[in-house]
């Protein structure tokens, strides 16, 4: 009897002492208007903390159902900041003191010396760093290896042809990491491996990201003891050593092996040819770790999201066959009468208007990151002038901007490419359509993916006419790495005439 009332007294002590040491974050949070994510039955609450993702998803999108202006998301044990105004997301996207990424991101991902989920200080080194390895220029010699294996894929397809309908989306990821690889100096033909063992990279991957994103909700497993311990962690152990992961001792190998050899040819300094050399240049001062991390980072961050958003388009361009007909008449009319074998060059790339608005209007609708959160390092003051307290999660809720009726019409829920028109698209606030995300933290890899996509997509419709028997209006969706249609990207294919 004794020993439980000191124990609930320390209990109580502890947390009056947490809301003390933390009261002016609670007070600010305090004046805020809350919205209510959800309603208070018992089945959601059980879903909150023990759903699936694609449970998560349907929270995650309900938590932005009735916002405007500046409000608060608490269940805990998140307490989101919405910011859904265009000039409130545009102040967070640019400011020098939103520049971190959540805690819980941070902290539960495993990459915290990687960019994508990494802490500011090695961030602002290694983005230095990298930025040289994306720009157009850069990206000029890297276009023959998107070529090159594209045509892998397409000697495959040919095995699909009238033969119904498949999930294009495992076909895209197996293109996509393989060509990740390439661009680090690695070859690995992933597309011909058996079908058992080319999906597992597949799999596994997703299964690492839902155990990160299933953790940051059941909030007793934020200790990494307890979380040592739960079926969880089993789960991603081994969903972790699976996954594309495997591939990065090999990658920095491999590149040891090639700068050995190098070393003897010549003693000036040049700077390295490609990024994953950059990395291993002791000048640039990374650490093993931050290595390792860094590759690993740049594999999720490339191979899910192209592959989304290049089965994304052809999903929807198997809807609306008008559109597709307009993108294959623009291939014609700049490719003339294009060969097979041939490469696409940047400069045809950049003539391809229409598809490019037609896979800017794929992602506006299907946003493969529909999510993207920071962290304010001081106090921010943002529109209504709500105080935003330090180390807030600010939640940029995509998905919501893009398909919003307020920034996009009543036909916001419509596929309509015809709103990227130039003179249309002037029309629209620039942070309401964030793909990529925006200011210095945007993505990386944003014209690596536009080519990519450009070359993919353009050699599949130029062969291919693609059908599907789904519909925009019956889509359900899924959070797992990235936005993903639950039905599947199912498509057919038969040669164009
Ligand atoms: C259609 C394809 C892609 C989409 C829609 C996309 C989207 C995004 C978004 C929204 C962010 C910001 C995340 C945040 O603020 O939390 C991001 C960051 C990033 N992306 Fe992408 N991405 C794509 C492809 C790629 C590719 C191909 C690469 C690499 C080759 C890449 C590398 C990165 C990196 C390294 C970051 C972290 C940047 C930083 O924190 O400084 N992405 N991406
Ligand atoms: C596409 O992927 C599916 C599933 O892995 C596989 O059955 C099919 O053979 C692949 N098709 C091509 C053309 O690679
Ligand atoms: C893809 O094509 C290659 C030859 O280009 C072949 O070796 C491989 O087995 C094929 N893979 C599939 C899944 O069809
Ligand atoms: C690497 O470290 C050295 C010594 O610590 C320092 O002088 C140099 O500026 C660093 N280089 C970079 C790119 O940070
Ligand atoms: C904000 O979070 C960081 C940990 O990432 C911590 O070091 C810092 O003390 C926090 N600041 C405040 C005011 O709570
Ligand atoms: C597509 O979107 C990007 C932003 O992600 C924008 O810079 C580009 O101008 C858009 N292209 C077209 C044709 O609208």
């Amino acid at each position: 009897m004794f020993t439980s009332e000191i124990l609930f007294l320390t209990i109580l002590v502890i947390i009056l002492g947490y809301f003390w040491n933390n009261r002016r974050f609670w007070y600010l949070i305090w004046k805020i208007p809350k919205v209510a994510a959800f309603d208070m039955t018992y089945k959601n609450i059980y879903n909150y903390y023990f759903g699936n993702t694609k449970i998560l998803f349907k929270v995650l999108e309900s938590l932005f159902e009735r916002t405007k202006g500046i409000s608060i998301v608490k269940y805990f044990p998140v307490v989101m900041v919405n910011v859904v105004l265009p000039e409130d997301i545009k102040f967070v996207f640019n400011s020098k003191v939103c520049i971190d990424k959540p805690r819980l991101m941070i902290d539960l991902c495993g990459l915290s010396e990687g960019t994508l989920f990494g802490k500011v200080k090695p961030w602002q080194a290694h983005r230095k760093v990298l930025n040289f390895y994306f720009t157009q220029q850069s990206l000029r010699s890297i276009i023959p290896i998107f070529n090159k294996r594209a045509k892998i894929l397409m000697n495959n397809l040919s095995k699909s042809e009238s033969k119904g309908e498949f999930n294009v989306f495992h076909n895209m990821t197996a293109l996509s990491l393989e060509t990740i690889l390439s661009v680090m100096e690695l070859e690995i033909d992933i597309q011909n491996l058996e079908e058992k063992d080319r999906d597992i990279f597949i799999k596994k991957i997703e299964n690492k990201a839902s155990a990160v994103m299933l953790r940051i909700f059941k909030f007793w497993l934020h200790p990494d003891y307890l979380y040592s311990l739960s079926k969880i962690y089993e789960f991603e152990r081994k969903a972790e050593v699976g996954c594309s992961f495997i591939f990065a001792p090999q990658v920095v190998e491999n590149i040891r092996e090639k700068l050995k050899n190098d070393e003897n040819n010549n003693n000036e300094y040049e700077k390295p040819k490609t990024f994953i050399r950059a990395f291993l240049d002791p000048k640039n001062n990374f650490t093993e770790h931050e290595i390792f991390d860094e590759i690993k980072t740049l594999i999720v961050a490339a191979q899910d999201t192209s592959a989304v958003a290049t089965s994304s388009t052809l999903l929807l361009l198997g809807m609306f066959k008008d559109k597709q007909e307009k993108v294959v008449e623009e291939l014609r009319q700049i490719l003339g009468n294009f060969n097979e074998n041939e490469n696409l060059d940047i400069e045809q790339l950049n003539e391809l208007k229409y598809l490019e608005m037609v896979i800017n209007e794929s992602m506006r609708l299907m946003p493969v990151v529909p999510l993207v959160g920071r962290r304010n390092l001081q106090e921010i003051t943002l529109s209504e002038g709500y105080t935003i307290p330090i180390n807030s999660t600010l939640m940029i809720p995509i998905f919501k901007i893009h398909r919003s009726k307020e920034f996009w019409g009543d036909d916001a829920d419509k596929f309509k490419p015809e709103r990227f028109e130039p003179e249309e698209f002037k029309k629209i606030h620039p942070y309401v359509f964030i793909p990529f995300a925006k200011g210095p933290r945007m993505c990386l890899g944003w014209r690596y993916a536009m080519y990519l996509m450009k070359i993919q997509l353009a050699r599949i419709l130029l062969k291919y006419e693609i059908d599907t028997s789904l519909k925009l209006e019956e889509l359900e969706y899924k959070f797992s790495v990235s936005l993903n249609v639950c039905q599947g990207y199912k498509i057919s294919i038969k040669k164009r005439e």
